[in-house]
């Protein structure tokens, strides 16, 4: 007899605090009241995504880190300043790119022998509950290119299986946007050891780079079509990972 699978136990979800028809500007303010789960008495506030509505990237982080939490912006600390940097040598405008991430509370725990708040991954249950947030800001921002910074954000948008290592810099076909691209987080790059530190930026700014090729070659044409065939703005609790992206598919009008 084969052994009922263990599912993560249901935990709430922020689907729950969607408001009806959002806006960006409505997703924000309701984001702040947001306990879809227990990561909002971790966090000291919710980090929403920033950037133009009209943005044709925009990037996934995982959560916000320290900086982020006490200004209550995404990608301000020393990632997002790598981040611009990347973007500066792709010739991407940066006011062309929309910043968030999976995780819109900062997940922590205090370090033992300093005042140091130390960075906690966020676990599958905490990736699915935030999921809605997401899942309305691509459905509003209708991106171009998407840009998964990181195996968080690569499992959110592109399943639980999904390798970065593998598949990093290539333009990945998805239901969110024309292309979906993952790259490492720029956070393990500024920690990588000194004797790997040079190698693993030059392979950041290449990927980032990848991007930026990609957006100059796409088509304008293309990018009407996708554009038009608008991704209906979401608010059930459906996730890719764990299941399979049909339930991306069967949720668009
Ligand atoms: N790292 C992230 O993943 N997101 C941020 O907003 C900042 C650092
Ligand atoms: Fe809500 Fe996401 Fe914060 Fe959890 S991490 S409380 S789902 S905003």
């Amino acid at each position: 007899m084969t052994k009922p699978r263990r599912t993560a136990k249901p935990t709430g979800s922020a689907a729950d605090f969607i408001p009806p028809r959002p806006t960006l500007a409505k997703l924000r303010a309701a984001s702040k009241g947001c306990q879809g789960c227990d990561l909002f008495k971790v966090g000291t506030q919710t980090v929403f995504g920033e950037g133009p509505s009209s943005a044709h990237v925009m990037v996934v982080g995982e959560q916000p880190g320290d900086m982020e939490d006490r200004a209550g912006k995404p990608f301000v600390g020393p990632s997002g300043k790598l981040l611009d940097r990347a973007f500066d040598g792709a010739g991407i405008d940066r006011d062309d790119v929309y910043v968030t991430n999976a995780v819109k509370h900062f997940k922590w725990a205090k370090d033992a022998r300093s005042a140091r708040r130390i960075h906690k991954t966020p676990n599958a249950g905490e990736i699915r509950a935030c999921f809605p947030w997401l899942r309305n800001e691509i459905a509003l921002v209708q991106p171009q290119v998407i840009v998964c910074l990181g195996a968080t954000a690569a499992k959110a948008l592109l399943g639980r299986t999904f390798s970065v290592m593998k598949s990093r810099g290539i333009p990945i076909e998805s239901e969110l946007a024309p292309a979906v691209f993952a790259t490492v987080h720029p956070s393990s790059v500024l920690r990588a050891p000194p004797d790997q530190r040079v190698r693993a930026e030059k392979m950041f700014m290449a990927d980032i780079r990848a991007v930026g090729r990609h957006m100059a070659n796409a088509s304008p044409r293309k990018q009407t079509t996708h554009r038009a065939r608008k991704l209906t703005p979401w608010s059930t609790t459906a996730h890719p990972s764990g299941t399979s992206s049909a339930s991306i598919r069967s949720s668009r009008g």
